[in-house]
């Protein structure tokens, strides 16, 4: 597979397309608390995640156990856009730093500081659309949790020093980036040697080619975009990552599926997954 696949298929501005991206997500932030967001009106070429009538239902809160469910003040889980539940995946420790790339309206981060802990563990946010940064600091400042930041900024260009983090989480919002490319290898430099990716995303099967992918719904709406699996794993490995594993969990239109995505980063380049 060659990388040029990793840059969003029939789109040439990064800049425009990220733009498009953003202020969709603007307007769903500024939405939410006013009613269900799914539930609203929208045409195809401009339905955020999950808010398609060709998407299916595969998106939002209700992908997460009840537990969890019961654990988040009602605006937080109005918010979740994600297509899993990469705390599901990731199998978090106490102690750990995890950075949610596309963190939305918190959802991830949150559940993730509670797993990690308030003593050594910290979860970090990291989204570019200001008006989510602010719903996911109110939404953090609700449930009192002390153990997480929210940091504005591009999954393209993450502001944060190499090798900090162990494990980076990410619930449907790879599918959204114009440079596949460019996130595998910020995601790569800032895991610490060892560390983990454990995400959520939209995934395509490999006989639909970018215009099938088109065809079935929007880039905002988080399904033109998708990557296949055999593009996904190629993607990775050539940035370095290891140990790469894709399973399915469930279809969200033809051909396309919500997915869990594991990788590892070597110990040593080239070493192989850590012992
Ligand atoms: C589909 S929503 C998912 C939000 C959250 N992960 C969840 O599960 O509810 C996509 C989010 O990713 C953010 N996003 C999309 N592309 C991004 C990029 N290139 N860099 C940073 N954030 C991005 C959007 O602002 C939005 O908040």
């Amino acid at each position: 597979v060659r990388l040029s696949l990793l840059l969003m298929p029939g789109l040439s501005d990064p800049d425009e397309t990220r733009e498009e991206v953003r202020s969709k997500y603007a307007s769903i932030a500024l939405r939410v608390g006013t009613g269900p967001i799914a539930a609203d009106t929208c045409c195809d070429s401009s339905c955020a995640c999950g808010t398609s009538p060709e998407s299916g239902s595969g998106f939002g809160a209700a992908l997460y156990g009840e537990d969890e469910r019961d654990s988040l003040p009602g605006a937080t889980l109005l918010a979740s856009l994600g297509c899993g539940n990469p705390i599901a995946v990731a199998q978090l420790r106490e102690g750990e730093t995890v950075l949610d790339l596309g963190s939305g309206g918190g959802i991830d981060v949150l559940l993730s500081a509670r797993r990690v802990g308030p003593t050594r563990g910290k979860a970090i946010g990291l989204d570019m659309t200001d008006e989510m940064l602010q719903l996911a600091r109110r939404h953090a400042a609700e449930v009192g949790a002390t153990n997480v930041e929210f940091l504005e900024g591009t999954i393209e260009s993450i502001p944060i020093p190499s090798s900090t983090i162990d494990v980076i989480i990410s619930n449907c919002v790879i599918n959204l980036s114009p440079d596949k490319r460019a996130v595998f290898e910020e995601a790569l430099r800032v895991l610490r040697p060892g560390g983990r990716l454990g995400i959520s995303d939209v995934v395509a099967e490999d006989r639909l080619t970018p215009a099938d992918r088109t065809e079935r719904g929007s880039l905002v709406g988080c399904i033109a975009g998708a990557l296949s699996v055999s593009e996904y794993r190629s993607g990775l490995q050539q940035v370095g990552f290891e140990g790469v594993d894709i399973t399915f969990t469930h279809e969200v239109a033809d051909g396309m599926h919500g997915a869990v995505i594991r990788a590892l980063k070597p110990c040593v380049p080239g070493s192989g997954p850590p012992a």
